[in-house]
């Protein structure tokens, strides 16, 4: 797995948070390769994306981002070291009980490849937790991947988060190319309580500790009576803090993949 660092130049900000004179654009380019960048490429969004191989030495580069005349610094993990091949096409096959599904999606540079552990445990988890008509939270969509893959496997409808503006684009566009319909929303999950208030029968979840911690008592709010949730993206160190985050639910079931672990989580009896 890399890490990204996603920014927008923005040519009206004229001086920096530190108040020292901001560098050129070439001059903070160029200070990105120096920080160790292993590609720098730009979106369709006018976004410009750096990639490296490390969390530190993306955090190392979003903080100096910070200081620049530069807008929406975001730092993220990326699953694919030829993330900016923005044409790269990825197969994805998930089991089910009476086979597989397979489709196919073009992450550029979101999340969602098919192929990381932390992607492939809910995906081999999914066909043995979705019913038929189920109603699907794909939260944290990157790529579309796992809300494609619920609507594969026979989900009624899914709705599919991120708050990444550029990834929601390339979840709608994936959605498209495998012709399912999927809900993307550059929506926070808190937003959706209103409208799904005790809803979802699934809701899947392959994102950092720390967002899971974010967002849990709001997803334990849109789970139906018999709601259950798959989680995923967090090292065993961090498990007991990933699931004390949605009490009052249960594990059911515990997976492993690699280094990662994931839950699946239900309502209590
Ligand atoms: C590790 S990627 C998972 C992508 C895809 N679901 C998969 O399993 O391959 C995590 C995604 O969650 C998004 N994300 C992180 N925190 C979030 C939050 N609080 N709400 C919605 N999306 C979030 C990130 O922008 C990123 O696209």
């Amino acid at each position: 797995m890399g890490w990204i660092v996603r920014f927008l130049p923005d040519i009206e900000i004229q001086q920096p948070l530190t108040g020292e004179e901001p560098l050129s654009a070439e001059a903070v380019l160029s200070k990105l390769w120096d920080q160790g960048t292993n590609g720098i490429g730009e979106l369709s969004s006018g976004h410009i994306v750096a990639g490296f191989g490390s969390e530190q030495e993306a955090e190392t580069a979003a903080e100096f981002l910070r200081t620049q005349p530069v807008r929406d610094v975001v730092c993220q993990p990326v699953d694919d070291q030829d993330w900016h091949d923005q044409d790269n096409v990825s197969d994805v096959v998930v089991p089910t009980a009476t086979g597989q599904v397979s489709f196919s999606v073009k992450a550029g540079a979101s999340f969602g490849h098919g192929d990381h552990e932390t992607t492939r445990l809910i995906l081999d988890a999914m066909d043995e937790q979705l019913s038929k008509g189920h109603t699907v939270l794909d939260l944290g969509t990157g790529s579309g991947v796992l809300a494609i893959a619920a609507m594969m496997i026979g989900a009624g409808s899914t709705v599919a988060i991120d708050l990444d503006p550029d990834a929601v684009a390339i979840a709608v566009n994936n959605a498209d190319r495998n012709d399912v319909a999927v809900d993307c929303r550059h929506t926070p999950v808190d937003e959706l309580i209103d409208e799904f208030r005790g809803r979802f029968d699934l809701v899947v979840a392959n994102v950092l500790m720390v967002a899971h911690q974010e967002v849990a008592s709001a997803v334990v709010k849109l789970l139906g009576p018999e709601g259950r949730v798959i989680t995923s993206g967090y090292l065993p160190g961090q498990a007991s803090k990933v699931v004390g985050a949605y009490e009052p639910l249960e594990v059911a079931n515990s997976l492993k993949l690699g280094p990662w672990v994931g839950h699946v989580l239900t309502k209590r009896n």
